[in-house]
């Protein structure tokens, strides 16, 4: 939820604090900061908004020092104002921090009463604090140790200290922290995306671990104060470097590339001479898997629910798909030859990443789908299948979601074909078809125009609904979500035939409805639903690949998606709803790349 970084290098280190702090926006944006050693002082710089506000502060007055920590915030104690910005200082200590205190209150009750006082409103302040007292009684490992040992809750820590002036402190628990070694100089951030620009040399902290960077080398420490190695991972070259190009914002750009990035995500899995699915040693025999478990959060939670209705149609499989943060406290019944997935565009989500511990935990095997290959996730999963989507920049989530979408519907019929659930026919053909989807995706992107047009009908809605049947259902619940999140305008996503027992009461005179009615074996029964609708007034968008004249005359808009197997509509009717999301939320002069309140990566409870 926020974005931490620090450096400590043999050259001033603030310039490349704020780059990297940039690269983090997306993970919060609500205030930033910085603070350096210099001169022998801690020089605090912070204000709330974007980093360039901050960039402007240090403008007027730079920050000096080799050494130093930087933050973006996603507010959750304290409102995002200056006060509330990290870093927190005292006089010996900075620190900047992302994840959530939960014994916040009780420490900051017991420092009160050790006579010492508090700034802000935030969680993160009571570790400056503990800090600074610790550090007048213990030398700097046992300050380090007997801080965290104190704290509960998730925290990922930067922390420099006045009397120190050669070093930066990380700490690891619940949110992630990666370490980049330069030549000189070394790193810390909240992933390898900050510090790519730097290093492609990276460590990870594991939970409880912490570790002092020096120029010339890191110390790394577990939990029980032991010197301990890290792993050095090379990143992958692949130009990872985001850039908007010619769009106008990185929505527009990572919707557009999707054909492109599920072409090449389909190359990645597809051995085209063979016609085969490239999925091999899942942690379970396919042959063996008694249930599949899919398990996630917001968009990635919708592509679990899609790939249910894949696997229940393409499998003997018993499957069910669970948001994580009700997973992650339910009295799950472990199986051993369960397979529990976990989707997750960042691989840093919370909720998703507790809900893999639990299973870890429960010894039962996992595999992680993700586009960061280098996330938690992927490092705790005991099988990673990337969705190969290049970075995804905007807090909504679109080219993941397809590329989630397209992995899940491989591994489906991939663990089909190995359980002899399908026949080579069927298989053969439902391959071929997912081969053209690229195409049909470019074909579906080149109607922009006529979303486009539709979308000023929806900026004085009060509210919406999405209505899909069967695969449809799915992607009406990722089109209000994604309405939502983009144009702040309430939407309801809904299986169509629910209606009639309670929602049908909303519609009223002029409502915008989104019918998603794909010619499919529940065509009739949606057209139904659809009738009901526009009998109490509503005004009706349909997403249809059907030519026919159907009710034409009633229904307000109709968007033509290209015909394909029914299996994968799904694929197509995203199309359109992401574009309207989109410019119904530029007709409203939202924030496309960072919606209000919302963060990308939602790395606490
Ligand atoms: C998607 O548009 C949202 N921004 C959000 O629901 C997101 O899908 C969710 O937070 C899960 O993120 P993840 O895929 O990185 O785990």
């Amino acid at each position: 939820m926020c974005g931490i970084v620090g450096i400590v290098s043999n050259k001033s280190v603030s310039a490349s604090i704020i780059s990297a702090l940039k690269k983090l926006e997306y993970r919060g944006y609500d205030s930033a900061g910085i603070s350096t050693i210099s001169n022998g002082q801690i020089s605090e710089q912070k204000c709330s908004g974007r980093v360039d506000n901050l960039e402007k502060i240090l403008f007027q007055n730079p920050s000096s020092g080799d050494l130093g920590i930087g933050h973006v915030r996603w507010a959750t104690h304290g409102v995002p104002n200056q006060v509330n910005a990290h870093p927190h200082s005292s006089e010996v200590v900075s620190v900047v921090h992302n994840g959530i205190i939960e014994n916040s209150d009780e420490l900051r009750k017991e420092y009160k009463e050790k006579g010492y006082s508090f700034k802000s409103q935030t969680d993160t302040e009571v570790i400056t604090i503990m800090l600074t007292d610790y550090l007048k009684k213990e030398n700097l490992i046992n300050c380090i140790h007997k801080t965290l040992e104190k704290l509960e809750g998730s925290f990922a820590l930067g922390v420099i200290f006045k009397d120190f002036d050669n070093l930066v402190v990380g700490a690891r628990r619940g949110s992630p922290l990666a370490v980049g070694y330069g030549h000189n100089e070394n790193f810390i951030g909240s992933d390898s995306y900050a510090l790519k620009s730097m290093t492609n040399k990276i460590s990870y902290l594991d939970d409880g671990d912490f570790c002092i960077l020096f120029k010339e080398k890191v110390e790394f420490y577990n939990s029980d104060k032991k010197k301990i190695n890290k792993q050095i991972f090379e990143l992958s070259n692949e130009d990872n470097t985001a850039d908007k190009g010619d769009y106008r914002d990185f929505m527009s750009k990572e919707i557009n590339e999707q054909s492109i990035t599920t072409k090449k995500c389909i190359n990645e899995y597809l051995d085209k001479s063979r016609n085969d699915i490239n999925i091999y040693n899942l942690p379970i025999d396919p042959k063996k898997i008694n249930k599949i478990r899919l398990i996630a959060c917001g968009t990635a939670y919708h592509s679990c629910l899609m790939a249910k209705y894949w696997i229940e149609e393409f499998t003997s499989l018993d499957v069910e798909a669970d948001i994580a943060s009700e997973f992650r406290y339910r009295k799950i019944k472990f199986n051993s030859n369960d397979l529990y997935i976990f989707v997750s565009q960042s691989g840093e989500t919370a909720d998703t990443y507790a809900a893999l511990e639990k299973c870890k935990k429960n010894q039962v095997k996992t595999c992680g789908i993700v586009n960061v290959v280098e996330s938690s996730i992927a490092r705790m999963a005991d099988f990673v299948l990337p969705i190969h989507a290049g970075p995804e920049i905007g807090v909504a989530s679109t080219k993941a979601f397809i590329g989630q979408l397209i992995v899940l519907y491989l591994l489906t019929l991939k663990i089909s074909k190995e359980r002899n659930d399908i026949i080579d026919d069927e298989y053969l053909k439902l391959i071929l078809d997912l081969k053209k989807l690229p195409e049909l995706i470019e074909e579906t992107l080149n109607k922009q125009k006529d979303i486009q047009l539709i979308a000023r009908d929806f900026i004085e809605a009060k509210g919406t609904m999405y209505l899909g049947r069967g695969y449809s259902y799915p992607i009406a619940m990722e089109g209000a979500l994604k309405l939502k999140e983009l144009s702040y305008i309430h939407a309801e996503g809904y299986a169509a035939g629910e209606m009639k027992h309670g929602p049908l009461a909303l519609i009223e005179d002029g409502m915008p409805v989104i019918v998603l009615a794909p010619k499919d074996r529940f065509f009739e029964k949606t057209i139904s639903n659809m009738q009901e609708v526009i009998a109490r007034g509503g005004k009706v968008l349909m997403i249809t690949d059907d030519t026919s004249k159907t009710m034409n005359e009633n229904i307000r808009f109709k968007f033509q998606i290209p015909k394909t197997n029914s299996t994968i509509n799904s694929f197509l009717l995203t199309i359109p709803i992401q574009f309207l999301a989109y410019h119904v939320a530029l007709l409203k002069n939202c924030d496309i790349d960072k919606p209000r309140n919302l963060a990308k990566s939602v790395t606490v409870e």
